[in-house]
């Protein structure tokens, strides 16, 4: 198993945002406990950050990008409508024998990601699953409405789920959704309902609108829920939990998620106050953070656990691996992925190349043909 992240480096603070609209880095931090967020800056879309921490996921497992099978990248701010972000990724990565789609189950997305991952592996179907959260939700909210703005950024985050016959892993998933909630949380227009238009545009549209305090209603009462259903699923108690890893959504939320489990704050591993809300990127963000960091210790069972548009929530219980690889022995392999990534990007650009050759002279030829 391997595991990656990506943010962008530019750093906006709540002193920033209220240079924007009219908010404080006081209400900011009293009401949600952000203090800044990443974003992305212009020209750079979700692939970007998917790739990032995908590439960062292998150099941790030491895996070649051609044994990945599947990759679904998590996301509701896709490069495009279509093509699906997965497979820009799959390109970039040199990742030949996989298959690749998108999945969107809002900020419940990596968990959704990680239970149909592992759901493969277990069907004995695919052995390496590449599962990535990747939202770039800068580029989706208002920046004049303060009531959305300051709560979101932008980021990745990639775990590599590959088959074993140890007794580690993804012990139990649940996934959960409810429409009838689908008004408190969207993006109006783009899709079919409301085609994009010039209307749409002018009426702002596009951009998330959430209705708040409901959301957090929900969101206060399904965190608890999905965990205690999801550790009772795995054979476990509570107690037996040593890292509870929740979408960071807000800081509150997951405070009033502990008391109502009865456990110490000090076992959800929380990033909020550096990264916002960050959609599908948030729990996998959080979950290298700590395993990174040294926070996470082999063995140990971790809760993951979100909530989002949709409605959905979705919960996972993981038993950390044991070891990572050795650094020293990756070294050739490093090599040989960077030249993988240099190939790809050289092929996609002969591809593209040879593509428009051929439609210009395709056209040229026509040109002949009416003038002859
Ligand atoms: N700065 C200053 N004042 C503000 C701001 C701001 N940024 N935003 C709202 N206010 C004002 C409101 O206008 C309101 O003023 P009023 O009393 O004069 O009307 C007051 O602050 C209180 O507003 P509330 O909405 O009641 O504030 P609340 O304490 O509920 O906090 C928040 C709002 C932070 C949005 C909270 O409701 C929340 O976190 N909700 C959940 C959000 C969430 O989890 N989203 C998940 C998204 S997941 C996905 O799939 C994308």
């Amino acid at each position: 198993m391997g595991w990656g992240k990506c943010v962008p480096e530019k750093v906006l603070t709540n002193d920033d945002l209220a240079a924007m609209v009219d908010t404080s880095d006081e209400w900011i931090v009293e009401r949600t406990g952000i203090r800044q967020r990443h974003v992305v800056g212009e020209g750079q879309a979700t692939t970007a950050l998917a790739l990032g921490a995908a590439r960062e996921a292998l150099e941790r497992a030491d895996a070649d990008p051609r044994e990945v099978e599947l990759i679904i990248v998590a996301t509701l701010t896709p490069d495009h409508p279509m093509p699906a972000t997965a497979c820009q990724v799959q390109n970039a990565l040199g990742a030949t024998r996989a298959g690749a789609f998108d999945l969107n189950a809002g900020c419940s997305g990596f968990v959704y990601a990680l239970a149909m991952g592992e759901a493969a592996i277990a069907a004995g179907t695919y052995r390496t699953v590449l599962v990535i959260g990747a939202d770039t939700m800068s580029t989706v909210v208002d920046w004049q409405d303060r009531s959305t703005a300051v709560l979101f950024g932008d980021g990745a985050g990639a775990v590599l789920l590959q088959a074993t016959l140890e007794e580690h892993g993804v012990l139990a998933t649940l996934l959960g959704s409810d429409g009838a909630g689908d008004e408190l949380l969207m993006i109006p227009a783009g899709g079919s309902a409301q085609r994009a238009s010039h209307d749409t545009v002018a009426a702002g549209l596009h951009h998330v609108q959430m209705n708040g305090r409901q959301v957090y209603r929900f969101a206060a009462r399904m965190l608890p829920e999905a965990t205690e259903v999801v550790v009772r699923d795995a054979g476990l108690t509570l107690d037996a939990v040593d890292w509870i890893i929740p979408h960071q959504a807000n800081a509150r939320i997951i405070e009033a998620a502990a008391q109502r489990l009865q456990l110490p704050l000090e076992r959800f591993v929380i990033n909020v106050d550096a990264y916002g809300n960050t959609s599908a990127a948030s729990v996998p963000i959080a979950l290298c953070e700590a395993a990174d960091d040294g926070r996470i210790q082999p063995g140990q069972h971790l809760v993951l656990v979100g909530f989002g548009a949709g409605l959905t929530w979705a919960a996972a219980v993981l038993r950390w691996p044991t070891a990572a690889p050795e650094a020293q022995r990756a070294a050739l392999h490093r090599i040989w992925r960077a030249w993988l990534y240099r190939w790809a990007a050289l092929r996609t650009g002969l591809w593209r190349g040879l593509s428009r050759l051929t439609i210009w002279l395709g056209r040229l030829k026509q040109r002949g043909r009416r003038g002859g």
